[in-house]
């Protein structure tokens, strides 16, 4: 063991809480636990008059809202800030077009190759925005149109998505490592009229075709009457007369000017679809509406990441997660802050990338996920060295729990025992931040993510619905509806009301398990639902089942998630064949490719293994907490196994999991 790593262990067996940094606080948003407990109190007391409050600071309204929350959550019907008008694209860019401040760098952007850089002040950001919402509109996209994005971490990304907002059309974006099945999906569920993708991805050296994925999805996709395509990769596309047009071409037309007229939408108009998985094979369409969201996004960026003027706010997500939406876009942007966007990934083409463009930039606010930091913690700590870190003034961390280790790894050796880390719970569905510390003021566990934000009502609910004992595990619950919560599953309100409203009346349910100790504080235990968390992405095992199945050697599949130092979980599949197939190698890389084309990458199973059949019980449901043990090898003790049609299933996968090692 290193020096360090008895530090790390040593450090957490005191079990120690550290206090917030002192320095900086003079000048937080937030300066004392008692301002938090003030403002919590209030939000708990009168949430109406909490957020109206908030609404009216934060953001910029055409039109005051008549009625600030109408709710039945019995149906479940939410509404915020209802009859105000609002356009996004205006609190994130025109707003700042005033006195300097119009000069000051929005978005700067990194390209993957280390000479590809982009600055976008907001003027020119707002210029952009207007031209491209003008090339949509010259394609017929009006209020209320869904326009798909399928691209990588270019700057037209963003500016894709402040367009969609300045004209009020709802985006989608599907990430760019999802594979042509899953994006066709998307935009056939949300029938798209317009897609905006880019000949390729630039990812850790390579070239790798996007617009080939996307031509593919367009096969059945009749409602995209339109693919605008960005040049990045320098790779040899198709383009479909009538169909498809450059990015560069349009914008340079000469009809298209750098003014555009933003929409004034009612608050409660759809903003964007987001889709992510749950307990069944088919994703949700998340929908998020344009007050509330963000009302909220500016609320929690101002909150847990103290955002000022002279930041340079990092947050390394991908615009096709929630978290990049929140938090490289919006957030930032609404509050006039400069967000830095990186195409790259951490590893390339060395393991301290990250943190040489901490110094580059000057990076303020680093906010990334345990994923990244167990992988990069394994490279050595050498790599952290060679770079002036000393721009970091707030560490941050999304995605799943992080484990005690990676905390103290990050709060050693980024944070140079000076920096708070906020450790952030959320999802897809609540638009943004929940629970986490604020960060000049919350006493810091590794590993707990700490107190709910103001607004936010957690509780801890047993089975049965009672409050749980401190420290006993049970359901994370939000009592309060919260501006950023989503607004329903896009058309379909059954799935709406049965995925987060079912468990606990009139309660919404994110479907994780925590614990809360005896100081409140919140540590989460992960999904409850057949939902596996791999390197900080919602995959349902649903979804990979059925691509599984949808192989025609495959009778039967079930796929759980296993432990993994890097990736938090990976995927373990049980397969049973048809009867005329054969377990052989080739099948085994043939159906983890099978998987990669039908969802993505990162759904391809770490581990496949042949299963002559699976543990049921009488009724015929699989046991899956028998298989999830198997997967992590851990053999001890199957609990009850009493309902089980054929017991000795279980010996036999035993056997097989132990010749795999
Ligand atoms: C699920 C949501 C919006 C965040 C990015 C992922 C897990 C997220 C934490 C955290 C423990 C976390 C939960 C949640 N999760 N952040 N700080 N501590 N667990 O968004 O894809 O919608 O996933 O990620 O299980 O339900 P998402």
């Amino acid at each position: 063991m290193s020096g360090m790593e008895d530090k790390i262990t040593s450090l957490l067996a005191e079990g120690k809480v550290y206090p917030p940094p002192e320095q900086g606080r003079d000048q937080a948003w937030v300066k004392s636990m008692d301002e938090y407990k003030e403002a919590y109190a209030h939000s708990m007391n009168d949430p109406e008059g909490y957020w109206a409050q908030r609404a009216e600071e934060l953001v910029t309204w055409d039109k005051k809202w008549d009625r600030v929350l109408e709710c039945d959550l019995s149906i479940p019907e939410v509404k915020w800030f209802v009859g105000g008008k609002l356009n996004l694209s205006v609190n994130c860019l025109d707003r700042h077009l005033i006195n300097d401040r119009r000069n000051k760098a929005a978005i700067i952007w990194q390209g993957e190759p280390e000479d590809d850089v982009r600055v976008y002040t907001y003027q020119m950001l707002h210029d952009e925005v207007c031209r491209f919402a003008n090339v949509l509109k010259k394609k017929g996209v009006k209020r209320g149109d869904r326009v798909a994005i399928y691209l990588p971490m270019v700057p037209e990304m963003a500016i894709a998505l402040l367009a969609c907002t300045r004209l009020g059309a709802v985006h989608s974006v599907v990430f760019a490592g999802f594979s042509a099945a899953a994006l066709q999906s998307r935009i056939e569920d949300c029938h798209a009229k317009v897609l905006i993708t880019a000949d390729g991805v630039l990812r850790g050296g390579k070239a790798i075709p996007l617009k080939a994925s996307a031509d593919e999805a367009l096969l059945s996709c009749p409602s995209v009457e339109c693919c605008v395509v960005v040049r990045r990769a320098a790779i040899d596309v198709e383009m479909k007369e009538g169909r498809d047009c450059w990015w560069h071409r349009e914008m340079s037309a000469k009809d298209i000017s750098s003014f555009c007229e933003p929409e004034s939408m009612d608050a409660e108009d759809m903003l964007f679809i987001l889709y992510t998985s749950g307990s069944t094979g088919k994703p949700k369409g998340v929908v998020h509406t344009t007050g509330g969201y963000l009302t909220y996004a500016l609320h929690t960026a101002k909150w847990v990441f103290d955002l000022k003027d002279n930041d340079i706010h990092w947050c390394t997500a991908d615009l096709g997660w929630i978290t990049g939406h929140s938090y490289i876009l919006y957030g930032p942007l609404g509050l006039g802050a400069t967000t830095l966007m990186f195409e790259g990934v951490p590893s390339y083409p060395s393991p301290d990338r990250f943190w040489k463009i901490v110094e580059k930039f000057k990076v303020s606010i680093f906010y990334t996920a345990p994923t990244a930091i167990r992988a990069l913690m394994r490279e050595g700590v050498e790599h952290t060295r060679k770079w002036d870190l000393s721009s970091l003034r707030l560490l941050g961390s999304v995605g799943e729990p992080i484990n005690p280790e990676a905390w103290m790894w990050y709060y050693l050796h980024i944070g140079k025992e000076k920096l708070p880390i906020v450790d952030t719970w959320w999802q897809t569905e609540t638009g943004g931040i929940m629970i986490a510390p604020l960060p000049y003021v919350t006493p810091l566990k590794p590993g707990a993510a700490t107190l709910p934000l103001p607004g936010v009502d957690a509780a801890i609910f047993t089975e049965e619905g009672k409050e749980a004992s401190p420290n006993e595990g049970g359901h994370l619950v939000i009592r309060k509806p919260w501006p950023g919560m989503l607004r329903g599953v896009f058309g379909s309100p059954e799935r709406y009301k049965k995925a987060y409203f079912d468990r606990y009346p009139n309660i919404y349910d994110p479907e994780d398990g925590a614990r809360r100790d005896e100081d409140g504080y919140f540590w989460m235990m992960g999904r409850l639902d057949d939902v596996i968390n791999v390197s900080g992405h919602r995959l349902g095992t649903a979804e990979i089942e059925s691509a599984l199945v949808a192989h025609e050697a495959v009778a039967e599949a079930a796929a759980v998630g296993m432990p993994h130092p890097v990736k938090g979980q990976a995927v373990f599949a049980f397969v049973t064949l048809m009867s005329w197939a054969e377990e052989s190698d080739e099948l085994l890389a043939e159906l983890r490719q099978h998987v990669r084309k039908e969802i993505g990458p990162i759904a391809t199973p770490d581990v496949i293994l042949w299963a002559p059949s699976l543990p049921k019980t009488r009724s015929g449901k699989i046991m899956r907490r028998i298989l999830r043990k198997i997967a992590a090898s851990d053999f001890a003790d199957f609990g009850d196994t009493s309902t089980l049609a054929d017991p000795s299933v279980v010996d036999e996968l035993v056997d097989t999991r132990k010749k795999l090692g």
